[in-house]
């Protein structure tokens, strides 16, 4: 079917996450094929707003799927927010030719996509942020490389924690979202998990279980610590006080939003990437492409943002019943 439109651009905004890259690719190899023209926007919305764009073809994208960070670069734009920010980012696609537009970013990157669909140009939305905290969507890009960067540091500190029968608490990234906090407490046989999703007591919650695993013979401990709840750093010093054990605190931070993309963050933003342009090439636009149930599929992109968050109560249950 002949595409709809003649020109789309593309941009990554809000925090890099890998897979931003492979997602990119994608968007312009499939674009290309249908006859679609491509531009590449830099920086986000800050590109959108000054006309900083380039011309994309097959080979412009060559050697990025396996490239962490985002090679149009990333920005945060507040410029971009309110009625002005709209208004010349529409002026720019007019401008240009841009009929429709991709936006690989988190939910403030939608809402600013969203804003631009009602303003008249087409937009859609990819999920691009290691914090999988976009609740329409099962998965976000970059959560699984990120998760696997935790695991590979934490299996690190892990080394000299048990050579000092120390305890190591460690901080993760997730923004207000326990998702990485949980399931890398998981992956590493945490004693203990504190996630923003869930109200904790330093004593019920971390103390008396570092002293029930204790009694069974266990030397060396991780707590993990979810981002923006508390300072690591004391709560280490807390457990050393109440314990008698040895306590060091780790922020793992930025570390894992870098590194190159696993198969799963590069199949599902190639996914994602072909389907924003189907939509696209169709007219059809304000919408956010979500994984569900294993398949690639879209809403609308306020009823995608209006959606009730879920937490994974039953993987918290488990975690708390065998790591002990
Ligand atoms: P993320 O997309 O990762 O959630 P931000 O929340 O920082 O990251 O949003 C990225 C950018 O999206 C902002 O800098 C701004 O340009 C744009 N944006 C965020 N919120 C809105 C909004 N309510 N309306 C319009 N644009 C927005
Ligand atoms: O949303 C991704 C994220 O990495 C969060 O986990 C974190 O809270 C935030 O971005 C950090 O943002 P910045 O790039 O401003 O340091």
């Amino acid at each position: 079917m002949e595409s709809k439109v003649k020109t789309i651009g593309v941009l990554t905004s809000g925090g890099d996450a890998p897979g931003m890259n492979a997602a990119v690719r994608a968007v312009v190899r499939s674009a290309l094929r249908k006859g679609i023209r491509v531009l590449g926007i830099r920086r986000g919305y800050n590109g959108l707003m000054n006309c900083d764009m380039m011309e994309m073809d097959e080979r412009s994208v060559s050697n990025i799927i396996n490239q962490g960070g985002t090679a149009l670069y990333t920005a945060r734009c507040p410029e971009f927010k309110g009625e002005e920010g709209i208004a010349r980012g529409v002026a720019t696609c007019k401008e240009a030719g841009i009929e429709g537009l991709v936006v690989i970013g988190g939910d403030g990157s939608f809402r600013g996509a969203r804003d631009l669909s009602l303003a008249g140009i087409p937009c859609i939305g990819i999920p691009g942020t290691i914090d999988n905290d976009i609740v329409c969507t099962d998965y976000t890009l970059g959560y699984d490389t990120a998760l696997n960067t935790a695991m590979e540091a934490i299996d690190k500190l892990r080394d000299t924690c048990q050579s000092h029968d120390r305890c190591s608490v460690v901080e993760v990234m997730g923004h207000h979202c326990g998702d990485i906090a949980l399931n890398i407490g998981i992956a590493c046989g945490a004693t203990a998990v504190l996630l923003p999703e869930k109200s904790y007591d330093v004593d019920a919650d971390i103390i008396t279980r570092i002293e029930n695993t204790r009694k069974t013979g266990k030397k060396h401990f991780i707590i993990i610590v979810s981002e923006l709840m508390m300072d690591v750093h004391a709560l280490a010093k807390e457990i050393e006080a109440k314990t008698g054990i040895e306590t060091r605190a780790t922020v793992l931070g930025h570390i894992l939003r870098g590194g190159a993309p696993s198969v799963r963050d590069r199949v599902t933003a190639t996914k994602m990437g072909h389907h924003a342009v189907e939509l696209l090439s169709q007219g059809i636009g304000n919408r956010v492409v979500v994984e569900e149930n294993s398949k690639i599929t879209d809403y609308d992109i306020l009823e995608g943002l209006k959606m009730p968050r879920k937490f994974d109560e039953e993987t918290y249950q488990i975690l708390r019943e065998v790591n002990i």
